[in-house]
C-alpha cells in the first residue's frame, strides 16, 4: 500500500518534470546552437564521444568527467549537440530521484503526500540549476555524482561504489573534494564532541571510561565552547576516548575518504595546480564578499521561507542588538577593503550578475555599504531557520568548506552557489506545506521569466556571428 503510493507519486512527479523539461529543451535546441561556454564544452564532448580521448582544449579548467560520461552517447546514438545536452537533462531527472530518496532519509516522512515530492521537485527546479540542466555545462552532472556519493555514504553502501562515486565527483569539478570531505569531517567532529561527554557545557573528565555507548542524555547540538572543552579533554587523554568511540563503519569511511583525498593530492602535485589548462584566469585571491553574494542567493531562492519568518528574525536581531551592530561594522570593513571586480563581470552582458553590477553595485558608490544590512539580516535569518540544526560539528566544516569553494576566486559565478545552497536547504527544519507550495510557485515564476528572457532577448556580440542570449 505504502509502496504503491510512493511509486505512483514518484512516477507522476518524474513524468511531469520530464515532459515540461523536454519541451523547453527542444525549444532551446531550435533557438541556439552554442550557449556561451558551450563553445569549449561541446567540441570537447564531441571529441571524447567520437573516441578521440587525446584531444584536449586548454581553455577547459576542469577534469574530463563530463566528457567521459557523455562518451557513452556513442553506444546508443550520434554525438550531436542535442544528445550531449540530453545527457545533462537525464542527469537532472536522476537528481530529482536522488533528492527524493535523500529527503526521505533526512525527514523521515511517515506518509508520502504531495508535499514530499514537491520538496524534491523544488530542489531540482532551483532556477539557475534548472537552466543549466538544459545545456552542456558541468554543473548538473557534477551535482548528480555528489548526491549519489552522499546517499551512498549515508546509507553505508559498498565502499568500492562510494570510492568510485567520489572519484567521479572530483572528475566533474575539482572543488567537489571539499564537499566530499564535509560528510566525514562532520561525523568525526560530532564524535569528537560527543565522546568528550560535554553535558550542557559541563566539562567531565572521568578517569575510567565506560564502554563507548551513547546512553546518557547528550545535547542535540554543540557550540564553540563545547568544542573548546572537548579539545581540552582529548588532549589530556591523548585522544584515547575519541578513538574508542569510532565504530568499524567510521574506520571504513575514514579509509575511503583518505584514499580519495590522497589521490586528489597526488593529482594536484602532479599537475602543479588545482586547475587544468588556463591557469591565468583562475588565480586564487581572497574575496570574502562572495559569502555575502551567497547570502543573497539564499535570500532570493528561499524568499517564501524568509518572509514567513521575517518577524521572528527581527526579534532575534533585537535580542542581540550589539552583536548585530558589530557584525555590520565588520561587514562594512570587509566590503570596503575586499570588494573585487573581475573584468568579465563588467564586460559580459550575457549574465544576470552583469546587470546587478551595472544597476546597483557599480552604479552607486554607496551601494556596497548600503547592502550590508541585508547581508546581516540574511545571516540572522539563516541562523534562525537552521534552528536546532546549527551544531558546530556541521557549521564549522560547512562554513570552512563554503569559504574555500567560494571566497578564493575573483569571479562571481552563480553556479558555484548550488552545492552549498542545496546542503543548507537539506539541513533546514522540514518546511511546512505552505512554504513548499509557495516555493514551487516562486520557482515556476522565476524559471518562466528567465526562459522567457532567454528565448526573446538577443544580445549582439561582434565576436560571434550568432546572437547571444542572457543566462544566469
Ligand atoms: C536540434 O536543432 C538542430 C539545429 O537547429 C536541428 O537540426 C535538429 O533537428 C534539432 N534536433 C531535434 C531532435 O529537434
Amino acid at each position: 500500500m505504502q509502496w504503491n503510493t510512493y511509486y505512483n507519486f514518484l512516477f507522476i512527479t518524474v513524468a511531469v518534470y520530464f515532459a515540461i523539461s523536454i519541451y523547453i529543451f527542444n525549444r532551446l535546441n531550435k533557438t541556439i546552437d552554442i550557449v556561451i561556454d558551450e563553445q569549449f564544452h561541446i567540441p570537447q564532448g564531441k571529441a571524447y564521444c567520437e573516441g578521440n580521448f587525446t584531444h584536449w582544449d586548454n581553455k577547459i579548467t576542469t577534469l574530463p568527467g563530463l566528457y567521459l560520461v557523455s562518451s557513452a552517447v556513442k553506444l546508443i546514438s550520434e554525438c550531436t549537440t542535442y544528445n550531449l545536452r540530453l545527457v545533462n537533462l537525464i542527469a537532472s531527472v536522476v537528481n530529482l530521484l536522488l533528492f527524493t530518496s535523500i529527503i526521505d532519509l533526512i525527514y523521515n516522512y511517515k506518509k508520502y503526500r504531495c508535499e514530499f515530492f514537491l520538496q524534491a521537485l523544488n530542489l531540482a527546479m532551483l532556477p539557475p540549476l534548472y537552466f543549466f540542466s538544459h545545456i552542456y555545462y558541468t554543473d548538473t552532472m557534477s551535482l548528480m555524482f555528489l548526491l549519489a556519493f552522499s546517499k551512498a555514504t549515508i546509507s553505508n553502501y559498498n565502499i568500492i561504489l562510494i570510492f568510485i562515486l567520489g572519484v567521479f565527483s572530483v572528475l566533474m569539478r575539482q572543488t567537489n573534494i571539499v564537499w566530499i570531505l564535509l560528510l566525514i569531517t562532520r561525523r568525526l567532529l560530532f564524535i569528537y564532541l560527543v565522546s568528550s561527554r560535554v553535558y550542557k557545557n559541563a566539562y567531565k573528565a572521568e578517569k575510567r571510561y565506560k564502554p563507548p555507548v551513547f546512553t546518557k542524555k547528550i545535547k542535540s547540538h554543540y557550540n564553540l565552547t563545547d568544542l573548546y572543552y572537548a579539545t581540552r579533554l582529548h588532549l589530556s587523554t591523548y585522544f584515547k576516548v575519541f578513538f574508542r568511540f569510532l565504530i568499524p563503519r567510521d574506520w571504513v569511511m575514514i579509509f575511503t575518504h583518505a584514499l580519495l583525498l590522497g589521490s586528489f593530492m597526488g593529482f594536484v602535485y602532479w599537475n602543479g595546480s588545482i586547475v587544468l589548462g588556463d591557469k591565468s584566469a583562475h588565480e586564487a585571491v581572497l574575496h570574502i564578499p562572495q559569502m555575502f553574494y551567497f547570502l543573497i542567493f539564499y535570500g532570493v531562492f528561499s524568499l517564501p521561507l524568509i518572509l514567513s519568518n521575517f518577524l521572528p528574525t527581527l526579534k532575534l536581531i533585537n535580542e542581540s542588538k550589539l552583536r548585530f551592530v558589530l557584525l555590520l561594522v565588520l561587514f562594512n570593513i570587509i566590503v570596503h577593503y575586499n570588494t573585487l571586480v573581475h573584468p568579465y563581470l563588467l564586460a559580459d552582458n550575457r549574465h544576470y550578475t552583469f546587470y546587478v553590477w551595472n544597476r546597483w553595485f557599480g552604479k552607486y558608490d554607496f551601494a556596497i555599504y548600503a547592502s550590508t544590512p541585508i547581508y546581516a539580516f540574511l545571516l540572522y535569518s539563516l541562523y534562525y531557520n537552521l534552528n536546532y540544526q546549527n551544531c558546530i560539528s556541521f557549521l564549522l566544516p560547512y562554513t570552512v568548506g563554503t569559504f574555500i569553494v567560494l571566497s578564493l576566486q575573483k569571479m562571481i559565478e552563480i553556479r558555484y552557489f548550488f552545492v552549498p545552497y542545496i546542503i543548507i536547504k537539506l539541513r533546514l527544519k522540514r518546511p511546512s506545506t505552505k512554504i513548499i507550495v509557495l516555493e514551487t510557485i516562486w520557482y515556476l515564476a522565476l524559471n518562466a521569466l528567465t526562459f522567457y528572457i532567454f528565448f526573446h532577448k538577443e544580445v549582439k556580440w561582434t565576436d560571434f556571428d550568432y546572437s547571444q542570449r542572457i543566462i544566469w
